[in-house]
């Protein structure tokens, strides 16, 4: 397990954040070992879930482990949310993008998604409470949508000297990365 790749981890406010995924087209052996690489950055980062324009490549594809049990491990590739559903629910978010800051932001409790695992097989299934808290979040990274887009006004202003770190530090061109927490 020593031999795992790890990633670095892209900080906000790089550009990279902002732009849309590509759909991956390519299954196989590079894709998995990627996803290992992907696993082996969150769990060093002690996140519970990670996006790969994170960690600097703009493909649609997602990892999270709710629990941290390895049976709970989930990859998502070329995910679809088909529908959302259930009741808002308010939860502070943390993301690995932006080190020490949080946010409460309001998402519905379920999702349904349709994606595909990392050897191409196809996967249809429903997710609630944190999962799919987890999902919907990683899945704005695949838009270019981010954590600060979902703040509100109040956890901005809360926030706003953490910001204007990662933003002077992106600047500098001494990003705080892999700073775990
Ligand atoms: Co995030």
């Amino acid at each position: 397990m020593s031999e795992l790749l790890e990633y670095q981890l892209t900080l906000y406010p790089d550009p990279l954040l902002r732009k849309e995924a590509e759909p991956v087209e390519e299954f196989g052996e590079e894709l998995e070992r990627f996803v290992q690489g992907m696993f082996a950055t969150m769990e060093k980062s002690q996140g519970v879930g990670l996006a790969a324009p994170q960690v600097g490549r703009r493909l649609r594809v997602l990892v999270l482990n709710a629990t941290g049990k390895p049976e709970d491990a989930l990859v998502l590739v070329n995910p679809e949310i088909l529908e959302r559903s259930g009741p808002q629910t308010l939860f502070d978010e943390g993301c690995l993008s932006f080190p020490g800051i949080f946010a409460e932001v309001r998402r519905p409790d379920r999702c349904r998604v349709k994606a595909f695992d990392a050897r191409g097989l196809p996967i249809e299934a429903r997710y609630e409470g944190f999962q799919s808290r987890i999902i919907q979040h990683e899945f704005d990274h695949l838009e270019g949508v981010l954590l600060v887009d979902r703040m509100s006004p109040a956890d901005k202003l809360r926030n706003k000297a953490a910001l204007d770190e990662l933003v002077e530090r992106y600047r500098a061109g001494r990003p705080a990365s892999v700073r775990s927490r």
